[in-house]
């Protein structure tokens, strides 16, 4: 097997965003109680921060967060989550079936936010609420004072305005399973007219309309079209939601699992561009894909069994070697459409299918698929550059033909880095990468990064073992006439990096 690509930093698809590197915290089984807040906790301060979440997501490079959810926003009243804390009322979470204490809200997720040093994407309730309650969110948490709610802000202890740019226009609200479920045309006009009222109140503010929360609903493609003619106008970001797993027996469909998100971007693209076109506008609309990740929901038993409990155990899916692959090359799917993506926001970031995991009376630690994001974080910058790779096909039931090696690079103007990173979908051969690089200077390879291959696919981290999988540094890849050769093993995420 061989896989074939030229490269030239005058080829570019588009600068890597930082904003391609979010996560998402919901008020969701554990993943704020007990994920990132757990006051009394040994590795706690006195807010209750868990400060090695903390650290773990600052490790991660995690540069968005969106909060708070989610289903959960459905039915959330953000004002139960500010003021004193013992005067805050335990509510009836719709979404998760759980108790929600509403002792973490906005001004601790701002405050978690800055130490994070991560920037806040906000949702607001779209499904049981309205315009009013989305303009008087906004007005709380950025007008700088002299109005009631801003004031309200500084009574709670916030003298300056949070300044929040990023705002999501409710959530998932195409899947029959959201509380206050629309149909694209009762979300398309409450969805452009809570954008206009919320711009009075801010001009500052960037703002993302629903998409389609997942590329398999029945709706997809028109619900885009219908929420985009009313919107389009409105708003800077239609969004996309998408989890995969293997479906019984179907490896093959799961380890080219980015051809299929690859394809749903393609189709949004083409989507937002359709009515673009049909507006006449020379506007871009651009994409948040602001949830992502690997999710064995077929295992999940479903909301309506949940019963009550308070911050419960919520699939908290345990991570494998091969789906760190899969999900490496997942990112790869992302940095390739950099042109179009401009938000991305891994779901969710600890416990809830999260790259990092936290118990009580136990430190964080991270799972298999923490390492492929935190080194695509650290090490994709610059530009995209556009990628052919001339390799072989194979046949999947859910994608058609898809490329056994995968292929996408980065290059830094300033620093003259160079990043390859690339997958290899063979189950049973190794791969030969052949990279053109004769339109660089000199280059030499100072690292070469894998996971799967020899590695035991099915290995996992654990709170006993959080160090059992780890990226292995590979020797071998070499440059000879300005021609790169590396061997890619079987089922393998790779990055090479060269200066
Ligand atoms: O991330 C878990 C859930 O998945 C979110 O609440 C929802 O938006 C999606 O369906």
């Amino acid at each position: 097997l061989t896989a074939h690509a030229t490269l030239d930093p005058a080829f570019r698809v588009a600068p890597v965003d930082r904003r391609l590197f979010g996560s998402f915290v919901e008020h969701m089984g554990r993943c704020v109680y007990g994920g990132i807040h757990e006051p009394g906790h040994p590795e706690s301060d006195a807010d209750g921060n868990r400060l090695d979440v903390l650290e773990l997501t600052r490790d991660l490079g995690i540069s968005v967060i969106r909060y708070p959810g989610g289903n959960f926003v459905s039915g959330y009243r953000w004002e139960d989550g500010v003021g004193p804390v013992s005067e805050r009322p335990r509510r009836q979470d719709l979404a998760w079936r759980s108790i929600e204490t509403n002792e973490f809200g906005l001004n601790e997720f701002m405050a978690w936010a800055k130490l994070a040093n991560v920037e806040p994407m906000m949702a607001v309730n779209l499904g049981t609420r309205g315009i009013q309650e989305a303009c008087d969110l906004l007005e709380y948490a950025n007008h700088p004072g002299g109005t009631y709610l801003s004031d309200l802000r500084r009574k709670h202890g916030v003298e300056e305005p949070h300044a929040i740019k990023l705002w999501c226009l409710g959530n998932e609200m195409d899947g029959p399973w959201q509380t206050g479920h629309k149909t694209a045309e009762e979300y398309g006009r409450l969805a452009a007219e809570t954008a206009k009222a919320m711009r009075q109140v801010d001009s500052g503010i960037e703002l993302v309309a629903c998409g389609s929360s997942n590329a398999l609903m029945p709706t997809f493609g028109s619900w885009e079209s219908t929420v985009l003619e009313h919107t389009f106008d409105y708003v800077d970001y239609i969004s996309l939601h998408a989890y995969y797993e293997q479906h019984g027996q179907d490896r093959a469909s799961f380890l080219a699992a980015a051809a299929g998100m690859d394809r749903f971007i393609d189709g949004v693209v083409a989507t937002a561009d359709h009515v673009s076109a049909k507006k006449k506008s020379r506007k871009k609309l651009n994409l948040s894909f602001d949830e992502w990740n690997l999710w064995q929901e077929s295992r999940f038993a479903g909301h309506t069994n949940l019963d009550w409990e308070q911050a419960p155990r919520l699939i908290e899916d345990t991570y494998t070697v091969q789906d760190a692959v899969v999900f490496g090359s997942l990112l790869m799917s992302l940095l390739r459409h950099a042109d179009r993506v401009a938000i991305a926001c891994l779901a969710q970031l600890v416990n809830v299918i999260g790259p990092i995991r936290a118990e009580p009376d136990r430190p964080a630690w991270a799972q298999t698929i923490f390492h492929p994001f935190a080194l695509t974080a650290r090490h994709a910058v610059g530009d995209v550059l556009r990628v052919e790779t001339a390799t072989d096909l194979y046949d999947t039931a859910e994608h058609g033909d898809v490329p056994l090696v995968d292929v996408v690079a980065t290059h830094d103007r300033e620093s003259g880095q160079l990043t390859v990173f690339a997958m290899n979908r063979h189950t049973e051969d190794r791969a030969r990468l052949e990279i053109d690089l004769r339109a660089f200077g000199d280059l030499v390879v100072t690292e070469h990064l894998h996971l799967g291959g020899e590695q035991d696919l099915d290995a996992v981290n654990s709170i006993e073992t959080p160090q059992a999988v780890a990226p292995i540094s590979v020797e071998g890849a070499s440059i000879e006439g300005r021609r790169l050769t590396a061997s890619l093993p079987p089922v393998s995420w790779n990055m090479i990096r060269f200066v």
